[in-house]
C-alpha cells in the first residue's frame, strides 16, 4: 500500500462513482482530501465517510465548469490543509446520446465545459499552487472514449480525447519541474452515471469488453492512487486504460 501521509490531495466529482472511491482510498492511506462536487450533500456524506474511520477530509461544493470556483477550490485546499500536493480531475458527465448531426448546442457546450474546461481550469490553478510547493502529481478522467470513437455521443468523445492531449501537453510543459501529469482511461464502469443509458444499451455495454462485465469504481482507484503514488515516480504523459481489453481489439 502507498503512503500518503502528509499529503494534500483535491479530488472533483468526489461525491459519487470513480471520484469518491478515489477519495476514500486516498484517506485511507493517509491523505487529508479535499472532496469537492457540484452536489456538496454527496461530498459532505463522503466526508463523512472518511471521518468516520478516522481519515482527514473536508467538502467543497464547486462546478468545475466555472473557473473562478475551481481557484477558490485549490485555494481552499491550501489554507485548509496547508498545500496542495495530489490532485484527480475527475468530475464529469454523460450528457446526451444522439447523432451528431441532432446534437443540441446547449448539450454540445454543457459537455465540454465540464468534461474539457473543467480539467483545464483543474489544471490551471492546481499548477501553481503545486509548483510553489516543490511539485506534486495529477490524474486526469479520460475514458475508452479519449482513444476510440462511439456513435451517439460525439460531445462526451470529443472532450474526453481533448483531455488526453492537454494531460500530454502539460506533462510536457512539467515532468522536469517536478509535477507528473497522467490520464485515466476506464471502460465503462457500474456507477450512477450510466444512470443515463436506457437499459437495454447498458446491457449491451458488458458484451463490449472482453473480460465479459463492467469496472468497478473501486478498481479505477487502485490505478489512479498508484498514479498519484510515488511509485509511480517515472511514469508521466501516460494514458492508462482500465478497461478489461475494450481497446485491445
Ligand atoms: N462510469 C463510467 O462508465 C465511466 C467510464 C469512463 C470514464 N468515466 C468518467 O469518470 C468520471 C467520473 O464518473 P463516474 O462514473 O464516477 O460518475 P458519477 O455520476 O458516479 O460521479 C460523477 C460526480 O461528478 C459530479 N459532477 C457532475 N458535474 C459536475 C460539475 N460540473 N462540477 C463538479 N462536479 C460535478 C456529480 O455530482 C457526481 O458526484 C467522469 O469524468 C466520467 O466521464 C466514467
Amino acid at each position: 500500500m502507498s503512503n500518503f501521509s502528509g499529503k494534500t490531495a483535491l479530488v472533483t466529482g468526489a461525491g459519487s462513482g470513480i471520484g469518491e472511491a478515489v477519495a476514500l482510498r486516498l484517506a485511507e492511506q493517509g491523505a487529508a482530501v479535499v472532496v469537492s462536487d457540484i452536489n456538496k450533500d454527496a461530498a459532505d456524506k463522503v466526508v463523512q465517510k472518511i471521518k468516520n474511520s478516522d481519515g482527514k477530509a473536508a467538502a467543497f461544493a464547486a462546478d468545475t465548469s466555472d473557473p473562478k470556483q475551481m481557484e477558490a477550490a485549490v485555494d481552499f485546499a491550501c489554507t485548509e490543509f496547508g498545500a496542495l500536493d495530489l490532485a484527480f480531475n475527475n468530475a464529469g458527465i454523460l450528457g446526451a446520446t444522439v447523432p451528431t448531426g441532432e446534437l443540441s448546442i446547449e448539450d454540445w457546450q454543457r459537455v465540454i465545459n465540464i468534461n474539457l474546461s473543467g480539467v483545464f481550469y483543474g489544471l490551471r490553478y492546481e499548477i501553481p499552487a503545486m509548483l510553489k510547493n516543490g511539485g506534486g502529481a495529477i490524474v486526469n478522467t479520460a475514458s475508452i472514449l479519449g482513444l476510440v470513437g462511439t456513435p451517439d455521443l460525439a460531445g462526451y468523445v470529443a472532450a474526453k480525447h481533448g483531455v488526453s492531449g492537454l494531460t500530454k501537453t502539460a506533462a510536457l510543459e512539467y515532468s522536469d519541474k517536478g509535477i507528473r501529469i497522467n490520464s485515466v482511461h476506464p471502460g465503462y464502469i457500474d456507477t450512477p452515471l450510466l444512470n443515463e443509458l436506457d437499459r437495454e444499451t447498458y446491457n449491451a455495454l458488458k458484451a463490449l469488453h472482453p473480460i465479459g462485465r463492467l469496472g468497478q469504481a473501486e478498481e479505477v482507484a487502485k490505478v489512479v492512487t498508484f498514479l498519484l503514488s510515488d511509485d509511480a515516480s517515472f511514469v508521466t504523459g501516460s494514458q492508462y486504460t482500465v478497461d478489461g481489453a475494450y481497446t485491445a481489439r
